[in-house]
Order: C-alpha cells, then structure tokens, then sequence
C-alpha cells in the first residue's frame, strides 16, 4: 500500500500543476481581455480545485503509512522537529499543503458566486495563483527543501 499511495502522490503533482497553470492562465486572460465566463474556464478551474482534492486524500493516507509522516514522531519523538527533512515531512509539508488546499477551494467559492464575469476570472486568478504559489514552494524539489524523484517509477 505504501509504495502505491507514494507513487500516486508523486505523479498527481503533475496533474495539479498543469491544472493550476492552465486554470491560472485562463482566468488572467479572461480578467485582462474581459472575455465571457465560458464552460472550459469553470471545466479547468474544478480540474484544479479537483486535483488538489485528490492529492490532499492521498496524502492525508499517506502520512498515516509513510515512515516519515506520523510514524516519525513514534520512532524518533520529537527530534523529528531538529532535522530539516524531518520536520519537512512530518509537519511543514502537510500544514502548508492544506492551506493551498484551502485557499484553492476558497477562490473555486468566491469565483462562482461572482455574478460578473470579469470578476470571476479576477478571484480565480488571485486565489489560484496563491495557492500554486504554496504549492510550488512546498513540493520536495530540493531546493530549499529535501529531494525527491521528478518521475517515480
Ligand atoms: C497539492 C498538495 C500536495 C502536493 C502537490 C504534494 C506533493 C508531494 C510530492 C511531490 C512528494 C514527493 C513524492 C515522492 O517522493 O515521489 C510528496 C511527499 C509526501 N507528501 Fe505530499 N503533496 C501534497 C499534499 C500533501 C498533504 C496534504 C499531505 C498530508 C496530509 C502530504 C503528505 C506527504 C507525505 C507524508 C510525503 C512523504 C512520503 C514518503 O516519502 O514516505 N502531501 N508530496
């Protein structure tokens, strides 16, 4: 089960990024041209907010499974927290990610209950954007923080 859910939550990364950048793109350009609220723009925007969804259930198992998730605390208490890539995992990694999870989904709100629809792109791109900001900076690129495989097989 570990390996699975680890190799799903690596790949659906990809899903919630080239969503998010599309999402972004299409409200940015419908708020700058003040084009109609089309049905592809609410399609990419729920694939967004979708995909994140997706990607917080499969980590939320996942830090239960993972030895670097909620295992570390037992095994190594709380020296978890003196280690970077230990505190990466078992707290940063997760409390940021639902934040962007959050603040996704509160832009998908914000933006359909907007009745004009150079407003509804304009929250969508503000929301979204922030949150793929979150995201971006919280996925194990090896950056700033531990590294982890671009493609798992
Ligand atoms: C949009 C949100 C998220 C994205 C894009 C994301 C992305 C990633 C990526 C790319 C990895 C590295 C996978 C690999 O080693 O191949 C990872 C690891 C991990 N993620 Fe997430 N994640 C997200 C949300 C979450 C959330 C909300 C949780 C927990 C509630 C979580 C828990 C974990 C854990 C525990 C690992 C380490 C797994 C291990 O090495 O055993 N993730 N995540």
């Amino acid at each position: 089960m570990y390996p699975t859910l680890l190799l799903l939550h690596s790949w659906t990364r990809w899903l919630v990024l080239i969503f998010g950048l599309i999402a972004i793109f299409r409200a940015f350009s419908g708020w700058q041209n003040r084009r109609p609220y089309v049905g592809a723009d609410n399609g990419m925007a729920a694939s967004f907010v979708g995909s994140m969804h997706l990607q917080l259930l499969l980590g939320l198992i996942l830090y239960f499974v993972s030895p670097v998730g909620a295992k570390a605390f037992e095994t190594a208490g709380s020296a978890v927290m003196k280690d970077a890539t230990g505190r990466f995992f078992a707290m940063e990694h997760l409390v940021m990610m639902i934040l962007a999870v959050i603040i996704a989904q509160v832009g998908r709100i914000v933006s359909k209950k907007a009745t004009d629809p150079v407003l509804k792109h304009k929250k969508a791109f503000i929301w979204f954007s922030v949150a793929l900001v979150i995201v971006l900076l919280m996925i194990p690129w090896g950056i700033w923080n531990p590294e982890r495989p671009l493609f798992r097989f």
